[in-house]
């Protein structure tokens, strides 16, 4: 568990760094999947974007995945529809997940706010159960806070 923060902490300094002098988002965003996706070694790490009432693909890491996901359909539409990360222990027991990747076993997805509006999510999938946790939610909610700045 501390290890797990440990890595968190270190994450959130290089996330800083990487952001502070570069105002690209297309770039902040690619670097920062593959920072949190190769410091964890998820499946999935990604981003998406609110384009009208759907969500569309962003810059990430990992296999082929969705381009487009409506309002309130999957983790990502509901976490959405919710203004609130979900973290799901076990994809298959979520009412209407979208699978992208039939590996994909747990998943979180933390909502990224501009004047109190979602307009992207940070998305994560892992091979196993179980992955996510309260830790995860409360430093992936702090990473995406440094694209507001
Ligand atoms: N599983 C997500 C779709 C996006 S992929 O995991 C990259 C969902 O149910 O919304």
């Amino acid at each position: 568990m501390e290890e797990k923060v440990e890595k968190y902490r270190l994450l959130l300094k290089q996330a800083q760094s990487l952001v502070k002098d570069e105002t690209n988002l297309i770039a902040n965003l690619s670097n920062l999947s593959s920072l949190i996706h190769f410091t964890f070694e998820f499946w999935w790490t990604g981003f998406y974007f609110v384009d009208g009432k759907q969500l569309v693909l962003g810059p990430f890491q990992g296999p082929l995945a969705c381009t487009r996901i409506p309002y309130g359909k999957g983790v990502c539409g509901t976490a959405w529809a919710d203004k609130r990360t979900l973290v799901v222990p076990d994809v298959e027991q979520f009412p209407g997940h979208i699978a992208c990747s039939s590996e994909s076993r747990s998943e979180i997805v933390v909502p990224i706010f501009k004047d109190g509006e979602v307009w992207a999510e940070l998305d994560i999938d892992s091979k196993e159960l179980n992955t996510f946790d309260e830790i995860d939610k409360e430093w992936l909610e702090r990473i995406v806070e440094i694209l507001k700045s």
